[in-house]
């Protein structure tokens, strides 16, 4: 059987994200278990149906840069699903949600969940779950536009309602984007964001400069650095409360050693590598 090309650009991200999590969700004692991960593997090619991913087999950038990676995706993803999950609110916005699967694994019954992202990887994703029959567990919104597009509009004629408590999550977005687009992303988060609403969002120092040279040489590196934004200022805790938000802060230290994992050396500031804050913002 032919399977679809990888998608290319930014959006091959969300595919080595998702392989991550497949790997997860097919290892011998799963944190999580995502079914739409396994299945877009699936529908690419990249693992046999019930399989886990052989990252041997896979591309070689997909490969040296889950070496990298560690267990940055699994800790980062239980952090978030848990704080969506307790955040009392109606409606979610995935921010460059990607291959994210959440609504179609998390208990979020009577959510709305709104993903925004560019129109191909939505697509995918749509292809992927009708494939492979899966059922959503939250009412799903996919909003196909690019974030320097007017996405307030298009979210909020998508049914998204800014009177509402809302929580926002940027997982895997503020690298890719430039500091004047995170800038006018966050002040509109903000004009659409109701008392009571929660933003959920990962930020890193240069991932250029937490890497050692010999990790420089390793495949894939260079696709993902050069898909890279100037992103946030950092530290961003000013930029973060300058935009109205009282910051609750978590290290990615914190959280790896909170669910049993390691912390791989690219992301571990105590041997070199970047610093990874996790921040939930609540207003
Ligand atoms: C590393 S993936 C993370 C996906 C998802 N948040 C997750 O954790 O599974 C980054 C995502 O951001 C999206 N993205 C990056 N820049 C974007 C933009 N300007 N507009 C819309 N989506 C964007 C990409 O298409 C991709 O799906």
């Amino acid at each position: 059987m032919n399977t679809p090309p990888l998608p290319d650009g930014v959006a091959w991200t969300a595919v080595l994200v998702a392989a991550q999590r497949a790997a997860e969700s097919l290892s011998a004692a799963p944190a999580f278990r995502d079914p739409l991960a396994e299945a877009v593997l699936v529908h690419l090619g990249l693992a046999h149906p019930g399989q886990a991913p052989r990252f041997s087999e896979m591309p070689s950038e997909m490969a040296g840069l889950t070496r990298l990676m560690g267990d940055l995706v699994t800790v980062r993803t239980l952090h978030h699903d848990r704080l969506l999950t307790d955040v009392p609110v109606e409606q979610i916005v995935l921010l460059g949600a990607g291959l994210d699967g959440r609504a179609y694994r998390l208990p979020w019954a009577g959510r709305r969940v709104f993903e925004l992202d560019r129109p191909a990887i939505l697509a995918l994703k749509e292809d992927v779950a009708r494939a492979a029959g899966l059922e959503r567990t939250a009412e799903r919104t996919p909003v196909a536009i690019d974030l320097a597009d007017d996405w307030p509009a298009a979210l909020t004629a998508a049914g998204f309602d800014p009177s509402r408590p809302t929580g926002w999550l940027a997982e895997g977005l503020t690298i890719y984007l430039s500091r004047a687009e995170l800038d006018l992303m966050l002040s509109r988060i903000g004009e659409l964001s109701a008392p009571g609403s929660h933003l959920g969002i990962e930020v890193a120092t240069s991932l250029r400069a937490g890497l050692l040279a010999e990790e420089f040489a390793e495949d894939g590196v260079g696709r993902v650095l050069s898909l890279f934004g100037s992103g946030p200022p950092t530290p961003p805790h000013d930029w973060l409360a300058g935009h109205g938000w009282r910051l609750a802060e978590r290290s990615l230290a914190e959280l790896a050693d909170q669910h049993g994992r390691q912390v791989p050396r690219w992301f571990d500031p105590s041997r070199g590598g970047s610093t990874v804050w996790y921040f939930d913002c609540a207003r």
